[in-house]
């Protein structure tokens, strides 16, 4: 278990870091993060690096039992770099230059700027590579933060490079995207554009190619440096911080390359607080996307976020709760953001545990008592994994390729994830991420809203998933196009109409007008009444499926809204418009009883159950509430956190409180 902060022993006097090393160890810190923006105090110019100050600080706090998560500082190349390389500056797409000052002002595509990153970075590498008190490495900061995509020259170039890897040929490329469209069809490789401004808009199958080809950009230059640290002798894992549910980087292809997921969590960013289950969700896909392995969060939100204004409301047990659910959902590090606020520059709001004064605080005390308890809770816990027979199938592929065509106003890929997400967890089960490459076999339910690209060995390994007796759960607006964004010129579903034994042969968007239509449940499956489909309805008819509801309202009132098709040894449903939360509380707690799958212990309104499975089964319950809470116990359990056997029955919950149990 990993415990600790960003430390910036830069950012304050010296005689004042025998203090902060005095404090984190009395707070049971074991782990601090360093260096990740500190490119010009570790080579002030050219070739002259000092290494001095931070072999100082990481000395003092190796002797007060604090280690070092040691990063690369290149997500803020100094003013003299710039000079030098001014062509390192990114482009955006509509051709502006993005100046120095602030982070993220380079190109990661740049010959120029991979010659600075080497020198850097090797250097670092070099002297920090036996260190004892280095226990891993965190490349960058945020990889595609603030800058997602550079539009230079240069990345136009690699991107025609990255197609003609991916396609072989100019007529594999113009056939895939159907450029015979105004005219887009391409005879040279160099006249394939990155996707810039332009006053219409791109083809869908290039924007989405190019979407791609940045994911393998951004993962390139990670490699480069885990490469170059490599080379310079380190053997410690080597990470990145991820950014939970980014949207810009496809973290399944990126995280391949880490050796264990980090990740940034701000459940109370500015401007919005995530939504109830939001953290949780993004929590799950961060343990996913590198097949279940325990995660560190590297920066977790301590103090109240803001840059310009402040936007989180965040009081006493808050922080210790949000560390609680970190681990409830596989994590076994913790590092919060960040050890002291700073005084100066455009983060001087973004609160860390101590005010900018540096004096002990509710905070500070609440962060010594969650250390405390965390050194006394048993290894296992940590290293436990969260074996689950429900997946969601959440795809960046998909969520870019909805994201440049959505359809309807009001359709968003997350905001179909996240009700059937809530309602998994309402219903007690925990749940994995997958996307088109998963290995389906560990799952008996598979969940997967809008799963528009769906190409044909993807289809097959799905139809080979409910023959062996998997359920499958689609809803509208699946199998609709090839993994290029063409749309299939077969009837729809494509390749799954005989799987889900129906057609959709039309299909109204409802959110345009914001129109509603009604849903009748009219078959064995119980379905609460009343309901209503938003945004989309498809025109759908039964070819072997049974209809479980149909339309009430449109010209294809009668016709079946939800469906489901006996295949094989499972089966397969289909839900033909959008609808709402209690639509998947319901359907979903009835569908996982029917496949025998557990049911959560009855809680009070807020309380998030997760498990983790070691040597023993953990059951954490989480009061996401500023309210008493409760849980309903079917047995006796022991309470890790405080060693007292509860249950049977009601046991409660201190507002923001955790238990944790097996
Ligand atoms: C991100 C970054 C940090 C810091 C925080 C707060 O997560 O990684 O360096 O900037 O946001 O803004
Ligand atoms: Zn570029």
């Amino acid at each position: 278990m990993r415990f600790g902060a960003a430390y910036y022993p830069e950012h304050w006097p010296r005689e004042r870091w025998p203090i902060d090393a005095r404090m984190m160890q009395a707070a049971h810190f074991n782990t601090v993060r360093l260096a990740e923006f500190a490119w010009t105090r570790l080579e002030p110019d050219e070739d002259a690096f000092d290494f001095g100050w931070l072999d100082d600080a990481m000395e003092l706090l190796g002797a007060h039992g604090v280690q070092t998560l040691l990063c690369t500082p290149t997500a803020t190349p100094p003013a003299w770099v710039v000079e030098q390389s001014p062509d390192i500056l990114p482009i955006t797409p509509d051709g502006k230059l993005v100046n120095f000052g602030g982070r993220r002002h380079y190109c990661p595509t740049q010959t120029s700027y991979r010659e600075h990153t080497a020198r850097i970075v090797h250097a670092m590498g070099q002297h920090y590579a036996t260190h004892p008190h280095v226990i891993a490495w965190q490349i960058d900061n945020e990889l595609a933060g603030h800058v997602d995509q550079c539009y230079c020259d240069a990345c136009q170039q690699a991107f025609q490079q990255w197609v003609q890897a991916q396609y072989g040929s100019l007529d594999a490329v113009n056939e895939a995207w159907g450029t015979d469209f105004w005219s887009e069809v391409f005879t040279d490789w160099t006249q394939i554009p990155a996707p810039r401004y332009m006053h219409a808009q791109h083809s869908p199958s290039l924007v989405l190619a190019w979407k791609r080809f940045y994911t393998d950009v951004w993962t390139d230059y990670f490699l480069f440096q885990k490469n170059l640290l490599r080379e310079s002798g380190v053997t410690v894992p080597i990470t990145t911080n991820l950014m939970g549910l980014f949207r810009d980087l496809d973290y399944y292809t990126h995280a391949r390359a880490l050796d264990f997921v980090a990740w940034d969590n701000y459940p109370n960013n500015y401007p919005a607080p995530a939504g109830k289950y939001e953290s949780a969700f993004a929590h799950d896909l961060m343990r996913s996307v590198k097949d279940g392995k325990p995660y560190w969060v590297v920066e977790e939100q301590s103090g109240a976020p803001g840059w310009n204004q402040l936007g989180g409301r965040t009081g006493p047990g808050y922080m210790r709760l949000m560390t609680y659910q970190a681990i409830a959902h596989g994590g076994e590090g913790i590092l919060y953001f960040r050890w002291r606020t700073c005084r100066f520059g455009v983060e001087q709001y973004w609160h860390g545990i101590l005010q900018h004064d540096g004096r002990p605080n509710w905070r500070y005390a609440e962060v010594t008592r969650t250390g405390q308890e965390l050194r006394a809770l048993p290894d296992d816990l940590f290293t436990a994994r969260t074996p689950t027979p429900v997946a969601l199938l959440y795809s960046h592929d998909q969520l870019w390729a909805h994201g440049i065509i959505s359809h309807v106003p009001g359709f968003d890929y997350v905001g179909e994830q996240l009700p059937i997400y809530g309602a998994l967890r309402e219903a007690g089960v925990d749940v994995d991420m997958v996307n088109e490459e998963s290995d389906l076999t560990p799952y008996r339910v598979l969940i997967a809203p809008a799963w528009q690209l769906l190409p044909a060995d993807t289809a097959e390994a799905v139809i080979d998933f409910v023959r062996h007796g998997g359920t499958l759960v689609l809803t509208y607006r699946s199998a609709v196009k090839d993994w290029d964004s063409v749309i299939w010129q077969d009837p729809l579903p494509g390749p799954l109409r005989d799987l889900l034994g129906i057609t959709v042969d039309d299909y109204d968007a409802l959110g345009v007008q914001q129109a509603t239509v009604g849903v009748h449940g009219c078959g064995s499956f119980p379905l609460p009444a009343g309901l209503t489909g938003t945004l989309w309805a498809d025109v759908i008819t039964a070819e072997g499926a049974d209809t479980e509801a149909t339309f009430a309202d449109g010209w294809y009132a009668g016709r079946p809204a939800i469906t489901v098709n006996r295949f094989g040894d499972g089966q397969a449903w289909y839900i033909g418009t959008h609808l709402d939360s209690a639509f998947w509380q319901s359907f979903l707690k009835e569908l996982l009883a029917q496949a025998h799958l557990p049911s959560a212990d009855a809680t009070s309104d807020g309380v998030e159950i997760a498990h983790r499975q070691g040597e023993r089964r953990y059951t954490f319950v989480l009061n996401m509430q500023q309210i008493p809470g409760w849980v309903e116990l079917a047995g006796t359990q022991t309470d890790l956190l405080t060693g007292d056997a509860v249950g049977p029955g009601k046991v409660a919950l201190e507002p923001f409180g955790v238990r944790i149990l097996t």
